[in-house]
């Protein structure tokens, strides 16, 4: 039973001695589920959500605990590609990631105040909700499935966040301004959803031949590059989706995800070979207990 778990859960699907699907070549995908907006509104109540605290170093946030089987009718599965991609548990990536920003903002070489961020493949969303409490004017969070963002990420917010809105009210403003979103949809359409994407038929002004700078000041990501067959959608996307010039990504993930083949590395190929954004190492995490994960920043050349 999901309850009978610790609260936080490794990486288990990927694990070379797991005898989980993704230890075979991918099989067809069914069609994605469609790309929406999901309005703070929309948390299902009633699935079961128990807050519990996270320690980050120095700081604690607060994460939901929901059941797979309720939301999905899915027991004890990570994953399953296409349907479910494993939005309801927190995975390791997305606490080294916290960690690593807020020691890049404690040591002066990143700020969150007044930019525009966007969290891809979200889940829990407390890479986004650590912009949110510190200062970030938007911050949009994605993930695969609309039932993670109604029963998790945006409960989640709530949570941590005492100043957004009630949610009856529709209002997706936190009182220090943050303009807070919610969207589902898969990476290859997303664009088409977020508001603030470099669309080049929607957003290419015709009279003066320049775009709109509209895009995302920064996008977080943890644990997203599993999926070799996902990664060139998730680059088109991100790239869709920085402000040139001065946008970065954080990313956290596994160095390589046995079983699978897709990781760190294999990201950092399509980006190295596309040669317009430069990578530099933030962290490495070697514990010994699992497999070794990274933090890796990304900005223009
Ligand atoms: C392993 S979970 C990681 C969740 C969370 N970031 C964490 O670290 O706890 C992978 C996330 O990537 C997203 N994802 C995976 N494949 C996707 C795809 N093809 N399109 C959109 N989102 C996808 C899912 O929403 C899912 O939440």
């Amino acid at each position: 039973m999901e309850s009978e778990k610790p609260s936080f859960e490794p990486f288990r699907l990927f694990s070379s001695s797991g005898s989980g699907f993704l230890e075979q070549s991918e099989p067809p995908l069914p069609p994605p589920p469609p790309c929406v907006e999901v309005l703070p509104s929309e948390i299902l109540p009633s699935v079961k959500y128990a807050v519990e605290p996270v320690q980050l170093g120095g700081l604690t946030l607060l994460k939901g605990r929901v059941s797979t089987q309720e939301v999905f009718t899915l027991s004890n599965s990570d994953l399953v590609p296409g349907k479910y991609e494993g939005g309801l548990k927190l995975w390791e990536g997305s606490l080294d990631l916290v960690k690593a920003l807020s020691s890049e903002v404690q040591n002066g070489h990143l700020s969150f105040t007044g930019k525009r961020v966007l969290e891809l493949g979200c889940g829990h969303g407390l890479p986004g909700i650590f912009a949110c409490l510190k200062g970030a004017a938007a911050i949009h969070f994605q993930d695969f499935n609309a039932e993670v963002l109604q029963c998790l990420t945006i409960p989640n917010v709530n949570s941590n966040v005492p100043s957004f809105q009630p949610p009856a009210l529709q209002v997706t403003k936190c009182d220090a301004g943050t303009e807070i979103r919610f969207f589902a949809g898969n990476w290859r359409e997303i664009h088409k959803l977020l508001p603030y994407v470099q669309n080049i038929e929607k957003d290419f002004n015709v009279s003066t031949g320049k775009s709109l700078d509209a895009q995302y000041d920064i996008i977080l990501m943890a644990e997203t590059v599993y999926s070799i067959s996902a990664l060139p959608h998730l680059y088109e996307l991100i790239k869709k989706c920085i402000t040139p010039s001065h946008g970065v990504v954080y990313m956290a993930a596994k160095k390589h995800y046995f079983g699978v083949g897709g990781g760190t590395r294999r990201f950092l190929s399509i980006v190295e070979k596309d040669g317009v954004l430069a990578s530099s190492m933030v962290a490495e995490v070697a514990d010994g207990s699992s497999n070794v994960r990274e933090v890796w920043k990304l900005s223009f050349k």
